[in-house]
């Protein structure tokens, strides 16, 4: 990574992410085919909560269970640069941007591979989640 090639720096630096992003994303593949059958299984329990209405505010406990596979990227406390913590991001920006991504409307292979993997419930009920933990940490 020291290797400097005069005009090239950036490209390089690009490269090893989206080298890096590329085998992050084969492990997340195969803790999705885990999870997802995890979830399947938990989806019956959910459509409970979602027809009562409960569903704009979300299920904190299920986003906890769903947002340890976030964390295999994103960082616990303090911004890398690249990646943020999630409970620092506003509820409604945080809905939006999964949406997004979901719908490839922003493009990030990781997350969208993540995002596609996750229903309206899951995104209310991680959203729920780190709002919690933002209120647990002192933010608003
Ligand atoms: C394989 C690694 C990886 C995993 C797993 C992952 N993310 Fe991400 N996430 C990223 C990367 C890389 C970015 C920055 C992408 C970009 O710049 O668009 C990001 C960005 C985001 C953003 C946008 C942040 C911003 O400041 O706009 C949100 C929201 C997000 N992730 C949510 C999640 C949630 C929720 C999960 C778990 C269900 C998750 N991510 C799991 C890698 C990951």
């Amino acid at each position: 990574m020291s290797r400097r090639i005069p005009g090239h720096a950036k490209g390089d630096c690009q490269e090893l992410r989206k080298r890096l992003v590329g085998e992050l994303r084969e492990q997340l593949q195969r803790i999705m085919s885990r999870a997802r059958a995890i979830a399947a299984v938990l989806a019956g329990s959910i459509v409970g909560w979602t027809v009562t209405g409960a569903r704009a505010e979300g299920d904190p406990a299920y986003g906890e269970y769903l947002a340890s596979e976030c964390s295999a990227c994103h960082p616990p406390d303090v911004t890398d640069g690249v990646i943020p913590p999630l409970w620092l991001l506003p509820t409604g920006y945080f809905i939006d941007v999964l949406k997004a991504y979901r719908s490839g409307l922003r493009e990030n292979p990781a997350m969208e591979a993540v995002a596609r993997t996750l229903g309206d419930e899951e995104i209310e009920a991680l959203a729920a989640y780190f709002a919690y933990l933002r209120e647990q940490k002192g933010g608003s």
